[in-house]
Order: C-alpha cells, then sequence, then structure tokens
C-alpha cells in the first residue's frame, strides 16, 4: 500500500461512494461466487435415505444415492465441488483401519458413484483415520499415543484407494507430520500424477468440530483430545512453517480450519505464500450461524453470506462450507 493520507472532510467524504448499491458495487474489493464454494456432505449406507445430524439444523447424513442427487444439485448451481465424508458402519470399525483403504468402503462408493453420475464437478475425500476406529482418533493409537510414521503408512495405502475410485482433490486432515510428501511420491508412482492435494495444513485442536464427531458417529467415542497433533489455537507463526512444509512436500492447495476464528491466518498465509488458500467454515461454526438465525436472533441468511465474504476478504480462493446449497442458490443471477 502507499502512504496515503486522505484529504480531509469535506473534500473526502467516504459516505459518497456507499450511497447507492450500484456504487457500493463498484467499490466493492471482495465478492464471493459460486466458483469459491466446496460443499462437505456425509454419506451413510443404506438406500434413498437421510438422517438429519441433530447438531447441524438442515444437514442430514445421505445414502449414496442422495449424495449422487446433491453433487447434481451442485452442480447444477454451479458448485465447484462436494467433498465426501463417511459414516461408517461401527461394525467396520477396527484398532488398524482396515476399512480406510477398503477399495469398496462408503467414501470409495460414494466417490465412484458421483463421478459417474455428474463427472463435471470435482470430488473431494477426506484422508485420516477417525470415522474408522472406536475411539476417535486421526491416527493408529498405541499404549494410548498416537504413533506417526504407522499412520502415514495407513492413510499412503487410504490415498491410493480413494484415486482409484476417481477422488479429484485428496484432503489429509490428520495433521500427522511427512503424510504429505508420502501421498505425494506414492500418487506418482502409483500412475495417479494429477491428483490433486488439499492439505490441511494449518488444522488447529477446536472445539468448534463437535457437530462434526457426532454427524460422522465419532463424537462420543473421542478418548481424550488431538493437541498432540492437531494446532494450538495459541499459535500463528508455526501455521506458515507448516504451510511451508506441505507445500514443499506436493500439496497444491492448503487449507486453514477452522474458518471464522483464524482469518489472521489466512491471511498470513495468502499474503506469505500466494498459493491457492482454503479455510474450512467448519460445523460448529455452522451450528452457531444456523441456531441463531432459526431462533430469529439474527438473520441467518445475511450472516451467512456475510461470514462467506469475510473468508474471501481474508484472503481465501475458496470456502468448505455446509452453507453452500443456500449460499449459491443467493448467488444465482
Ligand atoms: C477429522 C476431521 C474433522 C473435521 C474434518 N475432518 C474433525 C476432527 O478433526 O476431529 C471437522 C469438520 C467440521 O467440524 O465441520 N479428520
Amino acid at each position: 500500500m502507499q502512504p496515503y493520507q486522505p484529504a480531509p472532510y469535506p473534500t473526502a467524504r467516504f459516505r459518497r461512494m456507499r450511497g447507492s448499491p450500484s456504487l457500493r458495487a463498484l467499490a466493492r474489493e471482495s465478492t464471493l461466487s459460486v466458483d469459491d464454494l466446496i460443499w462437505p456432505l456425509f454419506v451413510m449406507d443404506g438406500i434413498n435415505s437421510e438422517t438429519p445430524v441433530p447438531s447441524m439444523p438442515g444437514v442430514s447424513r445421505l445414502t449414496v444415492d442422495r449424495a449422487v442427487a446433491a453433487a447434481e444439485t451442485a452442480a447444477e448451481l454451479g458448485i465447484s465441488a462436494v467433498c465426501v465424508f463417511p459414516y461408517t458402519d461401527p461394525n467396520l470399525k477396527s484398532e488398524l483401519c482396515e476399512e480406510a483403504w477398503n477399495p469398496d468402503n462408503l467414501s470409495n462408493r460414494a466417490a465412484r458413484a458421483i463421478k459417474k453420475a455428474v463427472p463435471e464437478i470435482a470430488v473431494m475425500t477426506d484422508i485420516a483415520l477417525d470415522p474408522y476406529n472406536t475411539h476417535g482418533h486421526d491416527g493408529i493409537v498405541r499404549d494410548g499415543l498416537v504413533l506417526n510414521d504407522e499412520t502415514v503408512e495407513a492413510l499412503v495405502r487410504m490415498a491410493l484407494s480413494q484415486a482409484e475410485a476417481g477422488s479429484d482433490i485428496l484432503g489429509p486432515s490428520d495433521m500427522m507430520d511427512g503424510r504429505i510428501g508420502a501421498i505425494r511420491s506414492a500418487l506418482e508412482s502409483a500412475g495417479y500424477a494429477n491428483v490433486a492435494i488439499l492439505s490441511y495444513a494449518a488444522k488447529y485442536s477446536s472445539a468448534f468440530y463437535g457437530p462434526f464427531r457426532d454427524a460422522v458417529g465419532a463424537g462420543g467415542a473421542l478418548i481424550g483430545d488431538k493437541n498432540t497433533y492437531q494446532m494450538d489455537p495459541g499459535n500463528s507463526d508455526e501455521a506458515l512453517r507448516l504451510v511451508a512444509r506441505d507445500l514443499a512436500e506436493g500439496a497444491d492447495m492448503v487449507m486453514v480450519k477452522p474458518g471464522l476464528p483464524y482469518l489472521d491466518i489466512v491471511r498470513r498465509v495468502k499474503d506469505t505464500f500466494g498459493v491457492p488458500t482454503f479455510a474450512y467454515q467448519v460445523s460448529g461454526e455452522y451450528a452457531m450461524l444456523k441456531q441463531a438465525g432459526l431462533n430469529g436472533w439474527i438473520d441467518g441468511h445475511k450472516a451467512m453470506m456475510e461470514s462467506l465474504l469475510a473468508f474471501r476478504r481474508a484472503g481465501c480462493d475458496g470456502i468448505l462450507t455446509y452453507f453452500a446449497p443456500e449460499a449459491a442458490r443467493a448467488l444465482r443471477p
């Protein structure tokens, strides 16, 4: 920015440019478009049904056929991508999380079905072990410790099975060290050079994930917290080191998570690296905005659109948000 002193009043009257919708539109620095939206979907077993997630009013777990219908709607609305999260049958959960790389697991079935029906929409899938074990941690646990290197091996298997199922974007959300490099080199060797990685590079250990853990059935079960692998909310420089590391290891895009409480991190990441930068408006943020709106305490729709614009203003290229279809409808010309 140039050093610049605004002219004194009344030469400068800032209200001139706020005087009408068209002048405000001309001067607006940041805008939101459907291109910027990624819609997270929860999938479950079964046919033609859905189960509402109580802590996320308006969000349901969908059977694969309904997830395909949701992806069709998303494509019609112009949403760029959907992101699949599985609600895994408790009987399929195990200590070593083998279901995570089953070629026919729920996530892979959903990815395949969506790519077949709606090839134009990008499908993102999540890489982390929490839907596949009974303790709710993102990695393999032994003697109460979340193991790093053993988990990375499992994540690589998971990544390859997702690439094979047709995922366009892999989203490692686990926060193990070294997983981006390991996944990237496995993808190269296995012939999946063009599969993109959106690294959850700066993912904080946050209380805002509560409703999500209910949605994927990992909530009640979580033993302890995720503080030994997710970031400390007091840290900011560390986020830049993590982003630098993940980019060097082969991430194409990076994410900051949660969203609104961490927009300062988004701004630093965008300014420092200038790479495709995303944020996740997580389940707890959704729940707060949605329920306050339903209670009539705020105008929920306006607050939601304002929050998404705030992500853009902070430097986000895109936003993962459960509001994606509602926002996309509002953005329709
Ligand atoms: C787990 C994962 C979480 C979210 C996405 N992937 C929760 C967690 O780390 O416990 C949270 C998303 C949300 O809250 O909407 N790998």
